[in-house]
């Protein structure tokens, strides 16, 4: 295994002082490399920088066009990119019908339900283009759905959801899922915002062995659109047992309707797939940021899927005779990507499962590998951090055997990644830790796994196609190698990137490329760096290390809360006046969310108030999002001008240096909350650790955003 080399690199006050270890390079397998459908050197100079934008051409091939494009990049309406200009041709298609002639007995979704009672369901291709086509014509007919308009989806991990996306692609309709665990009020905010009057879910579904109703939320989001001015005419349900309601939540007449019961009407129904212009939205995807409102990230049509195909073939390694399990949720977008579109695209079977990989026990993950036959293997450092607490040898006991897999939505701990390494992949499985975001459509940096040796804690080089930099504040280049971290961007667009923010692209300009653009006016991409908001590093040779966000933006479990969005769910509480979430170390989750309120004058700190923070914030949210501890404080420590010092609370909760607080208002408070905090921490046995140089480097620039 890696030896570790320390290295460190001094720097000025001005920059951010980084001392990591650098990790030796861990070759993959040549049984790997025999087999990769990336194995030839040559593909970088295809997708080198003198071959942009026409090398993505390759990407697009991939798909089946109706018509092919004219123009592979359109800068004219800067930074509103435009790919493969006057092609046309259709998601569903491309997913489904094409794959029919020689695939339609073949398995594209593996659905395996939380109860390992139930039985696992295989959806053959064929199965998935009936089932599809019959609710296209579903919401053809009886919600009046044409393209163009947009449907919010808060579905679970059922093989229903890749069906209602699907179908909605196929006449053209935006699709806007919320992740199921978010609560009703999330996502009717994110209904009214998308402007959907269509609402489809499911009654009920299972996680940690119990049937939660799901259906209650749908009553929530309806009611919370309806206050911001947008009406849900239809909710379709779905039912988790068909013929059966699983929910004691009542359905609303003349507005509410299961969709089992309505579908005998559609039984055998086709409708022809809508041939949609490459620009045309996909789908929509809500993120959090920097204020309380979520940006719904629009996705192309044709750039994303040819973007999402291109990356799932040569960084998912993806082969026909494959099986490719990827354990993210659909409800963000690794789900989109690398569970539905990318997979169903290149005509390959996806795992899906329904609950939680440690239920009923911490063997159950491996189980499914090993019945399934799994050979590819997706997931996050927080449910690997997770396996590995709750059976750090389970793995040993199963009989499957990975060849490749993924690491994807929060830095991962080269000690973390060693065991995934040696005993989930068994020392067989090259990995790729892919780094990329809700905006981005597919991965930007990565090793492409065979011809670029992995290195533990670093995502790698930029993908193909994909130039990367690191910028200081001021807009220089922080070169390879030089030790210091600065902002990393994207010089280049590329097919997967969002379009805008739905209904703001003026958020869209400002949030993303504002910050290094220098001539607002230029049609020249060159002009144009994608500003990603993450931290990182780049060592000399070329990989990056990502050190997470610069935008209060908390990454619990992999999930992105805004600071924002969680504050202000605090302050719909009568009794507080400020609000300040911050993160703090988690063993498990990487981060976790504490909150800190101050109350408006006359009201006392109880019990009761902390809970009902913890409660909005679920209720508003999600549970998700419920903090780990909620501390009601005297005073909130502030700058002379009034801001809050969220560094200076996150290095209390975090136990660390407080650093300068000469500037503060009333410095005096610091010393109150660090005594009332500390103390009560260490009440509860949670006993400081001491942090990495990077962990100390993410408190200390904390809320320095705004
Ligand atoms: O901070 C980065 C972190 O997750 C953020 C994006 O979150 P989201 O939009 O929810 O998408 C997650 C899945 C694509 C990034 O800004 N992140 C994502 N992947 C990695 C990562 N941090 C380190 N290493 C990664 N591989």
């Amino acid at each position: 295994m890696a030896t570790q080399v320390e290295r460190e690199t001094e720097t000025s006050e001005a920059q951010i002082a980084v001392h990591w270890r650098e990790e030796e390079y861990i070759h993959p397998s040549p049984k790997f490399i025999g087999q990769a459908n990336a194995s030839d050197p040559a593909i970088f100079e295809r997708f080198s920088e003198k071959n942009f934008p026409e090398c993505f051409k390759e990407y697009a091939d991939l798909l089946s066009w109706d018509q092919y494009w004219h123009t592979t990049l359109d800068t004219s309406n800067a930074p509103f990119w435009k790919w493969f200009v006057g092609g046309k041709l259709n998601a569903s298609y491309n997913c489904v019908d094409r794959h029919l002639a020689k695939d339609r007995n073949k398995a594209a979704i593996i659905w395996v339900p939380e109860p390992e009672a139930e039985d696992t369901q295989a959806i053959t291709y064929q199965e998935l283009y009936r089932r599809v086509n019959e609710f296209a014509a579903l919401l053809q007919d009886f919600c009046g759905l044409k393209a163009g308009d947009r449907v919010t989806l808060h579905m679970p991990m059922v093989p229903e959801l890749p069906v209602t996306m699907l179908a909605c692609a196929r006449l053209g309709v935006i699709h806007s899922e919320v992740f199921g665990g978010f609560s009703g009020a999330a996502c009717g905010d994110r209904a009214a915002d998308s402007g959907s009057e269509v609402l489809i879910t499911m009654d009920a579904y299972y996680r940690s062995g119990e049937l939660i109703d799901h259906k209650i939320k749908a009553d929530e989001a309806v009611t919370v659109s309806s206050e911001k001015g947008n009406e849900i005419k239809k909710v379709l349900v779905w039912q988790r047992y068909p013929g059966k309601s699983s929910s004691p939540t009542p359905m609303v007449p003349d507005r509410d309707v299961f969709v089992n019961e309505l579908l005998n009407t559609y039984r055998g129904k086709i409708v022809p797939p809508v041939s949609m212009p490459a620009e045309a939205p996909l789908f929509l995807m809500y993120t959090s940021g920097t204020t309380a409102r979520p940006k719904g990230c629009q996705h192309s049509t044709g750039g994303y899927l040819s973007y999402v195909a291109g990356t799932s073939k040569y960084y998912q390694d993806i082969h026909p005779e494959d099986t490719y399990w990827c354990m993210a949720d659909i409800g963000w977008i690794t789900g989109h990507s690398y569970i539905v579109y990318g997979p169903l695209a290149l005509g390959a079977t996806t795992v899906m499962y329904e609950g939680v990989p440690t239920y009923p026990d911490a063997g159950r993950a491996w189980r499914i590998a090993e019945r399934l036959n799994v050979n590819i293997f997706h997931t996050a450092p927080t449910t690997i951090r997770m396996l590995r607490k709750v059976g750090p040898d389970e793995p040993k006991k199963y009989n499957y055997h990975f060849k490749h897999m993924t690491t994807v939505g929060e830095p991962i701990e080269p000690g973390v990644w060693e065991w995934y390494y040696n005993v989930v992949g068994k020392g067989e499985a090259a990995i790729v830790d892919t780094w990329w975001q809700t905006e981005n459509g597919g991965f930007l940096g990565s090793t492409l796994p065979a011809l670029q040796p992995m290195k533990p804690g670093s995502c790698g080089p930029g993908v193909l196609g994909i130039n990367p930099v690191i910028l200081d504040e001021e807009g220089n280049v922080v070169e390879a190698g030089s030790g210091r971290a600065g902002n990393i961007c994207i010089r280049n667009p590329w097919p997967g990137i969002f379009q805008t923010v739905y209904g703001q692209p003026e958020r869209f300009v400002e949030i993303y490329y504002a910050k290094y653009n220098k001539n607002k006016d230029s049609k020249d991409w060159h002009d144009w760096p994608y500003f990603a908001g993450d931290g990182a590093l780049q060592a000399a040779d070329g990989y990056f290390r990502i050190l997470g966000r610069v935008d209060d933006v908390i990454n619990v479990a992999g999930h992105r809360l805004g600071t924002k969005e969680l504050e202000s769910a605090c302050l719909t509480i009568e009794e507080v006046a400020e609000a300040a979430a911050v993160p703090v170390m988690d063993e498990v989750r990487g981060r976790a969310v504490e909150m800190y309120v101050a109350l408006k004058p006359g009201n006392k700190p109880s019990k009761e108030i902390e809970e009902k923070v913890g409660e909005s914030i679920e209720r508003l949210i999600g549970k998700v999002a419920r903090p780990k501890a909620v501390w009601v404080v005297a005073d909130m420590p502030k700058t002379r001008s009034g801001k809050i010092m969220r560094r200076v609370i996150a290095s209390i909760s975090n136990f660390t240096d407080v650093g300068d607080i000469t500037t503060l208002a009333n410095p005096d408070i610091v010393d109150t909350i660090r005594h009332q905090v500390q103390a009560e921490k260490v009440s509860r046995g949670q006993q400081p650790r001491e942090l990495s140089p990077t962990e100390l480097e993410e408190i200390k620039r904390f809320g320095q955003a705004e």
